[in-house]
């Protein structure tokens, strides 16, 4: 099946089975390995990406369903030569361990970042009419469904603040 894409700013057409996952498909097709394979079916968060400015995870979608669509993985926040101001923050607070839930954490939080600005209300907000405030409370739950197994969170939670305060400046 041939889909069309934009990924990182690039064109790309990919020829593939109807059944291949997006996250197959960026890792096995397009040599984009940063996306990582962690539970393979929606439950840990390791393969976060995200598709025209909204997090998913990629196990649970197929390539074809994003013909047209713009997708942005880890290798387009930034480099390590040019880290974007989230991917400096984990550096700078160690928001990880072994580093395998990263990437997703990166693209989950650079995307939460955007509801919370767009005033989205989580499960935990409290007040509904004027704006979203960025408690630690709001950010644990805004990232509930990226899991880190070495339980990095102290640090991740302190690198979205850092990002979100430099982006607020
Ligand atoms: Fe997609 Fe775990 S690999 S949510
Ligand atoms: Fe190891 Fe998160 S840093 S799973």
């Amino acid at each position: 099946m041939h889909t069309t894409f934009t990924i990182n700013g690039e064109a790309h057409d990919l020829e593939a089975d109807a059944r291949t996952t997006l996250l197959d498909a960026l890792r096995q097709h397009l040599n984009l390995t940063g996306t990582k394979k962690g539970c393979d079916h929606g439950q840990c968060g390791a393969c976060t990406v995200i598709v025209n400015g909204r997090r998913i995870n990629a196990c649970l979608t197929l390539a074809c369903m994003h013909d047209g669509d713009e997708i942005t993985t880890i290798e387009g926040l930034g480099s390590p030569e040019a880290m974007s101001a989230m991917q400096e923050a984990f550096v700078t607070h160690d928001g990880f361990q072994c580093g395998y839930c990263t990437a997703g954490q990166i693209c989950s939080a650079t995307a939460m970042l955007d509801e919370v600005a767009q005033g989205w209300p989580s499960h935990v907000t409290d007040d509904l009419e004027n704006g979203v405030q960025l408690t630690n409370e709001e950010i644990a739950e805004r990232m509930s469904g990226n899991l880190c197994r070495c339980s990095a969170y102290p640090g991740i939670v302190k690198a979205i603040r850092d990002a979100a305060d430099g982006i607020a400046e």
